[in-house]
Order: C-alpha cells, then structure tokens, then sequence
C-alpha cells in the first residue's frame, strides 16, 4: 500500500528522536509534523527532563503526555530544537508559519544549538515563495506593512479571524519568489510594527529529515 503523507510525517518525527540527548530540555515546533514528534516523544519522556513549546497548542499536546512544559527562560540554552517547515531548500532555508506560530517558533529556534526540521518530501523546493510568506504584524501597523510589503513585489493577504499567540495578526504575502532569503528575511525585519517573519534563512536548519517513499533521507548544512 502507498505511504501517505501521515506516514511519512510520522516516519521522519520517529528518526528525529534520535537526536534528543538523554535528560535534556527540548525545543518543540508546532504543526502536524511536530504533533507526530511529540507523539513520539511522549514514548521517551523517561529519559527527557522536559520541553520548551513553541506555541499553545504545542504546549497542551505535550502537557496531555504528561510532559512537563517549561518556560524558556527557566530552560536557557536548548540543545536541540524539532520542527517542520512549509517550505525548505537544499541550502535549509525555511519559509515557516502557516500554522501562524512562527514568533515563537523562531525565539526557541535561536536558543536551540541545533535545529532539526522534519518535512515531508511534498516540503522540499528550489526557491521558496510559493507557499505565501506569513508576517505577524502589531495590529495598528497593519495596513502600513501591508503597503510596504506590496513596494516589495508582494500581495498580502490579513490571514482572517486569526490572532496569534501573542496578540497579533499574519499578513500572508503571496506571489513572492524569494530568490535571496537571507535578504528578504533582513528587509521584513527592519520594517516598523513586523514582530516576525516566516523566513528562516538567517539561522536556517542544521539537519534536514526529509519523509520519501524510499524512506527517512537526511541532509545536513
Ligand atoms: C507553524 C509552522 C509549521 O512548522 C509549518 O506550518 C509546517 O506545518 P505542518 O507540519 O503541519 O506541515 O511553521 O507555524
């Protein structure tokens, strides 16, 4: 029978357990990727101390394990961080945050010595933009980015009747094809009222896990 996209989402969260030292502190992505590893985590949880979450929802997955959920600051430095991607090149590259959890995502990323994304194959391309790049926006710099991402070649789009987990709002800007993230990531940052934006090319993955029908493929930077 053909794998399904679950299967290999579930294979590639098993073979990241792998890099989960004994008696740390991990850093947990969101997503439905991520929800497979912390399935599997919860299989492990003897041998871990705990988890930082990069969202709610994370963390209440996690607490139903019975996975204790520390903040990031108690933790400090993580080392190693597990999450999945919207989109990711060969250089690992992400473009992140259709889940809208990408503030977070990023924070506990930079505190993590390494980053360990899980995709599926259907994730991996050559130029991201495709999948359109979420902006989490302070709600009266809304329209203003809005137009200045629109100078930027860019359509966005208010994702509607979605607040993030910090209060904001994700402007999904269609229509980019970002052919130099390190730049575009740099760009969004600078603009007044951008809280964060999905590109994490600055400090992209360390290891990508990539779900194939022939398997668990692993690329590293
Ligand atoms: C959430 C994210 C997720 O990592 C991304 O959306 C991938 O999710 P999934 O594993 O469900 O495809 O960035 O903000």
């Amino acid at each position: 029978m053909a794998l399904t996209q679950d299967d290999l989402k579930r294979a590639v969260a098993q073979a990241a357990i792998a890099y989960v030292p004994n008696d740390c502190i991990v850093g947990v992505g969101t997503g439905s990727t991520a929800n497979f590893f912390i399935d599997e985590l919860a299989r492990i949880k003897n041998r871990i101390r705990g988890a930082v979450a990069s969202s709610e929802a994370s963390t209440k997955r996690l607490q139903g394990h019975g996975i204790e959920v520390l903040s990031l600051n108690e933790a400090g430095e993580l080392p190693v961080y597990v999450d999945g991607a919207d989109e990711i090149t060969k250089h690992m590259h992400m473009l992140k945050g259709g889940g809208g959890a990408l503030t977070r995502e990023k924070i506990v990323a930079a505190a993590s010595k390494k980053f360990i994304c899980v995709c599926d194959a259907s994730k991996l391309v050559d130029v991201l933009g495709k999948f359109p790049l979420p902006v989490e926006v302070i709600p009266m710099a809304r329209s203003y980015v809005a137009r200045e991402l629109v100078k930027l070649g860019g359509q966005p789009q208010l994702r509607e009747g979605f607040t993030t987990d910090n209060g904001n709002v994700i402007l999904d800007v269609h229509n980019l094809q970002i052919m130099n993230p390190v730049e575009l990531e740099t760009t969004l940052n600078q603009l007044p009222g951008v809280v964060t934006n999905g590109l994490f090319a600055r400090r992209g993955a360390d290891v990508l896990l990539l779900g194939t029908p022939d398997g668990v493929k692993t690329l590293t930077a």
